[in-house]
């Protein structure tokens, strides 16, 4: 039985004051009912960690950051590393988002290193994969996602998504208000529980498979409904706690 999750990814957004402001609205209306049927977990921008780690303490609303250091620590200028992710309370890192990976330059390598790293300092990582507009119309969708999924197993081994949550976000579909149709993302998700499968069947039967892309509250249960969709990352909708509590609560009702 996977109990299903929902992260928000607030990505480059918020200031002190209104990261507090959001993660608190989501820490006090959460927890009746809905905390009990899906984790929830937020994922604000690392100079905001010790302050929103410090609100949802003693709340059953997790902590996450947005990347990660490969490195544990050295000349490294601008990085942080995942053991110091968790002296904040860190108990999720997104790596490899495709934003990450078309405007930072991180690579299926340096992606598997960090998952890896992560992974060592006892973080989950919330690996992203997905393919853009290109790859989906000259029929590449897959060859990526598995070249993606590839990487960790690489480094990691047959094993390396035993402690992990992987998220399908096709890039077509980020920020633009163009969502996978279920049935779409439904076969992307089955297919990579068959590419983890492959590699280790009680991993894949265990793996939380995320949706990603303008997931909202009109979608959600939707997407969510289906078989290897097990919950959602959010970005935009999660900006506003009524929206994310929205979709936390589509994703319980699944549960
Ligand atoms: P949107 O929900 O804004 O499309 O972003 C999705 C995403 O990139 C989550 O990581």
């Amino acid at each position: 039985m996977r109990t299903p999750m929902v992260a928000g990814n607030w990505k480059l957004n918020g200031s002190r004051e209104s990261a507090v402001t959001l993660a608190s609205e989501i820490a006090s209306t959460s927890v009746a009912g809905i905390a009990d049927n899906v984790e929830i977990v937020v994922c604000p921008v690392s100079v905001h960690l010790a302050e929103v780690s410090a609100v949802l303490k003693s709340t059953s609303v997790k902590l996450g950051a947005q990347n990660a250091c490969a490195e544990e620590k050295g000349a490294f200028t601008g990085e942080v590393s995942a053991s110091m992710l968790a002296e904040f309370g860190c108990e999720y890192v997104i790596i490899g988002h495709s934003e990450r990976r078309s405007l930072f330059g991180d690579t299926n390598e340096s992606c598997a290193a960090r998952h890896k790293a992560v992974a060592a300092a006892g973080i989950t990582p919330i690996f992203c994969v997905g393919e853009t507009l290109d790859d989906r119309e000259s029929g590449n969708t897959m060859a990526v996602v598995e070249s993606q999924l590839q990487s960790v197993f690489d480094a990691c081994g047959d094993n390396g998504f035993a402690s992990a949550v992987v998220a399908y976000e096709p890039v077509w579909a980020i920020g633009t208000g163009k969502t996978a149709t279920p049935d779409q993302a439904q076969e992307v998700h089955a297919q990579i529980r068959d590419f983890v499968a492959a590699r280790d069947q009680q991993t894949a039967s265990l793996l939380r498979i995320l949706y990603g892309g303008s997931m909202n509250p009109r979608n959600a249960a939707e997407l969510i409904g289906k078989p290897d969709i097990d919950g959602g990352l959010i970005g935009g909708a999660a900006l506003k706690s009524a929206d994310f509590l929205a979709i936390c609560q589509a994703a319980a009702a699944q549960a």
